[in-house]
């Protein structure tokens, strides 16, 4: 495995190795020495051409963890302000020596084509590429999933909210489908992407007919800054249709859990009743984010990339 672009892109083996490996990363967060030796000497580089608080800093701990050395850069306060394109950002990083790229871009396809491109020589990590992809999340949502839930085989999901800006929907999907669950979608007809048919899961637009039959789900961020009015007519609105509060929740089995990438915004997609509830598993989805990030680092800088597969 030489790159980590998309969900999709892993097979059900893949997947559960990553899942398996973190699951033996998350076991050193209970020990009183927390790093390994495993990446000493390797450069990871953090590339975030948009913001981030959850996948940045993750990334950033999991390089430490493994002992790698960690060059952090933001676009912003960059020379990206003054001009400089993503080629010559890459070639000036990549001139500082980087053994791992992790990438967050505003445009879909940015990874790829560090990938693809030879301006870095490094793996490749998608963080989140515009509305498009962001599989470690996916990864760390499924692992969260399995912690709880165990075999995904079979288990029904349902995903919520504004799938149409949600790079985190789509990797879910993907991943989810590979590893045997079975995935609903539900939106407003306007919030759903033209190309759903091809996707692998079921769509729906009625929230409270998905929910008696979930084992777990998941809230989405409405991304009010990708969109215009003609998308989102009414907060109000959209809240009472496909907000998850109290008196949603109860509709939940007894063991169902939910789930939010964040960050959120309270009151319109989730009430803070349900994110601070014993059913949420928001927190913890973040510790497992380092856990999974670990695993991906790991097992695409630990050893030869001379097989260069892309995964
Ligand atoms: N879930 C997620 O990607 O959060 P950040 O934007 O804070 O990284």
């Amino acid at each position: 495995m030489k790159h980590l672009l998309s969900a999709g892109d892993l097979s059900r083996d893949e997947a559960n190795l990553i899942l398996d490996t973190a699951e033996e990363m998350r076991s050193l967060a209970d020990r009183p020495i927390k790093k390994l030796p495993a990446l000493r000497g390797r450069t990871v580089v953090n590339l975030f051409f948009e913001d981030s608080t959850r996948t940045r800093i993750s990334f950033e701990a999991a390089a430490k963890r493994l002992s790698a050395d960690v060059i952090n850069f933001s676009a912003k306060g960059s020379s990206v302000s003054k001009g400089e394109s993503l080629k010559d950002t890459a070639l000036t990083l990549q001139a500082m020596g980087a053994d791992g790229v992790v990438c967050r871009h505003g445009s879909s396809g940015a990874p790829h084509l560090l990938a693809k491109s030879g301006w870095m020589t490094g793996s490749v990590v998608n963080a989140g590429d515009g509305t498009h992809e962001h599989p470690t999340q996916a990864l760390l949502d499924a692992f969260t999933m399995r912690r709880h839930l165990g075999s995904l085989d079979g288990r029904r999901i349902t995903i919520v909210g504004d799938v149409l800006h949600s790079r985190v929907a789509r990797s879910n999907v993907l991943l989810l489908a590979t590893l045997g669950a079975e995935v609903t979608v539900v939106a407003p007809p306007t919030l759903l992407p033209v190309d759903m048919t091809s996707w692998p899961c079921a769509t729906s637009y009625d929230l409270d007919g998905a929910l008696a039959k979930s084992d777990a789900v998941m809230m989405l961020r409405v991304q009010r800054e990708r969109m215009n009015d003609a998308f989102f007519p009414s907060a109000r609105e959209y809240t009472r249709r496909y907000g998850l509060d109290k008196y949603r929740m109860a509709q939940l089995p007894d063991d169902a859990i939910v789930l939010h990438p964040g960050p959120m915004n309270r009151g319109m997609e989730i009430s803070a009743e349900v994110a601070d509830s014993t059913r949420s598993v928001i927190v913890e989805q973040v510790t497992n984010g380092v856990a999974i990030r670990m695993a991906v680092l790991y097992l695409l800088l630990s050893g030869s990339n001379e097989e260069e597969t892309t995964a």
